[in-house]
């Protein structure tokens, strides 16, 4: 079953709905105050110091030169949420081709999480359901949310459409988190990994494998070359004329924040057990805990609605 959360239901297109709240909220991505800084204001003073840190480090490496970060897609979003919407039917073959056939070994990567049967897990960002068909598998509950209907429609079990950055869930209903290749697809970091800790239950697990931003100029560019080249030649070869839908990645890779700051950012929200990444820093691989002391438990009774 399908569910539509309620900003979806609302009257004003939901798309354009959360657009106008984010260009309010943060003035979009060329506004002074930029994604990124406007989400650290909001959190605790030692996560913007340590930002300050990284930030002087790199005006040190840019010989002065102003630096602008920022976590999330913003507006460009909406640009890459028609491509979600176009590309489900190739979006197997294409993504296991561009992926150098990898993108399966990344997902398992999820077995490391200590599972039980019956576990409720949120697959955030969940596209047809790669990560919950996996973890059905092995007997756990999944509910999938994502952006794109065309993507859900594409899935089994309970899908919602949503976004990450206004979640339909109550507080502390599931067991874990995954984000299967989501996060780098979100409008703003802060806001989602604010969300999705709120949903988990204290001692709650978040599993994240993302397209990453090697520190090192060497890697990036590189790995920006294989963007540019090679990955629009296997899209081709494996999907046919529906290849330019993956070219979406090369924006997505320029758009990451490094490595280093996404790791600062996960750091606040979750205490993290494991940070790694792969295949030259282009995906990393992160596992963090929701601290016990950031107790939000609900009673058993919730597990059977999730949604608000
Ligand atoms: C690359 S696909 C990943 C699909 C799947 N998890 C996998 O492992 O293959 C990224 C998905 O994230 C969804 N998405 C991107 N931004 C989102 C947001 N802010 N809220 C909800 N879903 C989002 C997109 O619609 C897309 O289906």
């Amino acid at each position: 079953m399908i569910y539509e959360s309620h900003i979806f239901k609302s009257k004003v297109n939901s798309v354009v709905s959360v657009g106008i709240a984010y260009q309010l909220c943060y003035g979009g991505v060329n506004h002074p105050l930029n994604v990124f800084e406007a989400t650290c204001c909001l959190q605790r003073g030692h996560y913007l110091h340590r930002k300050k840190a990284f930030l002087a480090k790199r005006r040190q490496e840019t010989r002065g030169a102003s630096v602008h970060m920022k976590s999330g897609l913003g507006n460009l979003w909406f640009y890459l949420s028609q491509i979600y919407e176009q590309v489900p039917r190739v979006y197997d073959k294409g993504s296991e081709a561009v992926s150098l056939w990898q993108v399966r070994r990344w997902r398992m990567e999820v077995f490391k999480l200590p599972l039980k049967r019956g576990d409720l897990i949120l697959d955030a960002g969940s596209g047809k359901g790669a990560m919950s068909d996996l973890l059905r598998r092995f007997g756990a509950d999944t509910v999938m949310l994502d952006a794109s209907l065309n993507m859900l429609a594409q899935g089994n079990g309970d899908r919602v459409q949503g976004v990450f950055e206004r979640l339909p869930f109550r507080k502390g209903v599931f067991d874990h988190v995954v984000m299967g290749f989501s996060l780098h697809a979100s409008i703003d970091y802060g806001l989602t990994l604010g969300n999705l800790r709120k949903s988990l239950k204290s001692g709650g697990r978040i599993f994240i494998v993302s397209i990453g931003r090697p520190s090192s100029r060497v890697k990036y560019a590189l790995c920006l070359a294989y963007f540019e080249f090679v990955v629009p030649l296997l899209a081709l070869l494996s999907t046919g004329k529906e290849f330019p839908l993956f070219s979406g990645l090369k924006t997505i890779y320029q758009n990451n924040p490094e490595n280093e700051l996404v790791r600062c950012q996960l750091d606040e929200f979750f205490e993290t057990l494991e940070f790694k990444e792969m295949a030259l820093g282009t995906v990393f691989k992160y596992v963090g805990v929701v601290a016990a002391s950031s107790s939000q438990q609900r009673s058993p009774l919730s597990r059977r609605s999730p949604w608000i």
